[in-house]
């Protein structure tokens, strides 16, 4: 059982961040990696990534849009509650090291999925431009922390309501045309649309791109096959062999279809979900 110590609504309550007691997955965490956790018995697996973990506190945090039935019971929980299992860490850590620039760029919750990743090139003596970006300014997180976590910060909304209007792949561009062959590489994640276009636009200056992948995961320890995505026309776990990959060789086309195989299910799950908890209420 894995106890939930602080809990924080953002987003206008459809993101929730939640600082849970796990110390031994807290002392192996490294940026990049995620777990897989199950709210009670009769719960599905779902992967989140680690947007923070703290070795000597004994806790990792994630941060999790809510957008069905997983999500919805995770948020349901509060503090003091537990987790029923939680394994971890999973997938391959991010390879950080010394390299010169580099630019990380966020969509929506993927911002805190690259707010660890960022903070360890900056850490590991990068110059890190970051650029984030949401639909509207309600919906932007975490730009405090990405601040904090890189020596300029770009901030975007699809709608203008805050910093540049337009998307993160318009300040990228102008980042690339300024800077050149000084950045080293660019690591983009986000909505899988957002990550496409993202490396199409550092594939045009021959900028090294990693994306981490959000595939459809069950066991996220390669047995299931569920993960599948293909990588320069090979087969990949993106449990094991990612969630990491480089964006230039990514189909991304095919990550969207798998993404939404199960939309009738997903759906009729949260209709229930919602209809038991209103009769419940
Ligand atoms: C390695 C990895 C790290 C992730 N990290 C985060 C994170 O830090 N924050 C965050 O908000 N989201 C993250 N996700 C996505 C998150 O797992 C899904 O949003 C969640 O599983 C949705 O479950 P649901 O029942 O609430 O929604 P559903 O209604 O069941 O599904 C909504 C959509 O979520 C995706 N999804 C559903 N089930 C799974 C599953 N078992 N595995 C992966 N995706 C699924 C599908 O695209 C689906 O259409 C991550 C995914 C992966 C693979
Ligand atoms: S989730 Fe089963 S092989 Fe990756």
């Amino acid at each position: 059982m894995f106890k939930i110590l602080t809990k924080q609504e953002l987003a206008q309550g459809t993101v929730v961040a939640n600082e849970i007691h796990a110390p031994r997955i807290a002392g192996k965490a490294r940026p990049g990696q995620f777990i897989i956790l199950r709210v009670n018995e009769n719960g599905e697996r779902i992967p989140l990534t680690m947007a923070d973990s703290n070795p000597e506190r004994g806790t990792i945090t994630i941060i999790y849009q809510v957008v069905g039935k997983s999500t919805a019971l995770l948020k349901s929980l509060n503090v003091g509650d537990t987790i029923l299992d939680i394994a971890g860490p999973l997938g391959q850590p991010t390879p950080i090291e010394k390299k010169g620039t580099i630019i990380c760029v966020g969509g929506g919750t993927g911002v805190a999925v690259l707010h660890p990743i960022t903070r360890g090139f900056k850490q590991a003596g990068n110059k890190v431009i970051a650029i984030i970006g949401a639909r509207n300014k309600d919906l932007l997180i975490m730009e405090d922390k990405m601040k904090a976590a890189s020596h300029e910060l770009y901030v975007c909304t699809d709608d203008g309501s805050y910093g540049h209007h337009g998307f993160v792949t318009d300040v990228l561009k102008a980042q690339l045309e300024k800077l050149g062959s000084e950045v080293k590489e660019a690591v983009c994640i986000g909505p899988v649309p957002m990550m496409k276009f993202c490396a199409k636009v550092t594939k045009e200056f021959g900028i090294p791109t990693m994306v981490s992948l959000n595939a459809i995961m069950v066991d996220g320890t390669g047995m299931c096959g569920c993960c599948r995505v293909s990588v320069g026309g090979e087969t990949k776990f993106a449990c094991v062999d990612g969630p990491e990959f480089d964006g230039h060789k990514v189909d991304f086309e095919e990550l969207g279809q798998r993404l939404t195989a199960y939309q009738p299910q997903e759906r009729q799950a949260m209709d229930l979900y919602q209809r038991k908890c209103s009769c419940s209420s």
